[in-house]
């Protein structure tokens, strides 16, 4: 049955074994990477708390870019600057790894129904063209939208909105938040948050029990 040379069963051996500690160490060099991340972004970087964004599922290149701005002071922020800068360039493109191989968790929540539908109409008309699928769609340049803290996306948009030139945004985004009031601000963050911006359901979610 076993008729493996000693010789090659040894080399078969060695290649397992270093295959295993490699991925032990990557494991560990990510996890203790993150993990300093998980008390304000939420476990594993899904946040439930209305300020703080959630960052996992990230597009990989939008996280790392965010990350890059922080460090380097492009991107206005009242703590990620000084976190980003205590790494350098390897360490977070193992982080946004990390963090874009999750899926994006949105969270939807117990919305005004109306201030929300007065939400998808400001969206569909300043927004959408970028925010594409109400919101949820993401890449390189784009963050989602929908499902992202509800206090986060507000707190966001009205820096967007005031910032002269001093936020990394497209000329257009800030063209059209400039138009809009803090009331309008409200009611799109809670377009956002709320199951409007929820995408469809699929036969996954949508399934009936089946019947014992
Ligand atoms: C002390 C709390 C705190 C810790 C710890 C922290 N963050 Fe943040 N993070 C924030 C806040 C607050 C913001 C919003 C920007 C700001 O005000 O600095 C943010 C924003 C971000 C964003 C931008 C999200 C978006 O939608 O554009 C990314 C990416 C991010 N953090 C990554 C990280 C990573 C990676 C770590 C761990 C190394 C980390 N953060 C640790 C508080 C924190
Ligand atoms: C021309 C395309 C474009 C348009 C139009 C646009 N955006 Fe954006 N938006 C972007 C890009 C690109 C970013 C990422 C900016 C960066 O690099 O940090 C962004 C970022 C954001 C963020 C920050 C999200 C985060 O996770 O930090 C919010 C909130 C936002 N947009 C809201 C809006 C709203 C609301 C509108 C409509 C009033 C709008 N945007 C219109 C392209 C656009």
């Amino acid at each position: 049955m076993f008729s493996m040379s000693t010789a090659t069963c040894r080399r078969r051996c060695r290649r397992l074994l270093a295959g295993a500690c490699l991925l032990v160490v990557m494991d560990v060099s990510a996890d203790t990477l993150v993990q300093s991340c998980f008390g304000c972004h939420g476990p594993d970087g899904v946040s439930s708390a209305p300020h703080m964004p959630s960052i996992a599922g990230l597009n990989f290149r939008y996280f790392y870019a965010t990350m890059q701005a922080f460090r380097k002071d492009l991107r206005g922020a009242t703590i990620m600057n000084r976190i980003a800068k205590g790494y350098k360039s390897g360490q977070l493109q193992r982080m946004a790894l990390y963090f874009g191989n999750q899926t994006w968790t949105g969270q939807q929540g117990d919305i005004d129904r109306a201030v929300a539908e007065r939400g998808r109409v400001l969206h569909e008309e300043y927004c959408e063209k970028c925010h594409k699928q109400a919101g949820r769609f993401q890449d390189k340049e784009t963050p989602p939208l929908a499902g992202q803290s509800i206090g986060y996306l507000l707190y966001q948009m009205t820096d967007y909105r005031t910032a002269s030139g001093g936020m990394r945004q497209p000329p257009l985004m800030q063209e059209r938040l400039e138009k809009l009031s803090d009331r309008d601000l409200h009611s799109l963050a809670s377009f956002y948050a709320s199951e409007l911006a929820a995408p469809p359901q699929t036969t996954e979610s949508g399934r009936t029990k089946p019947q014992q």
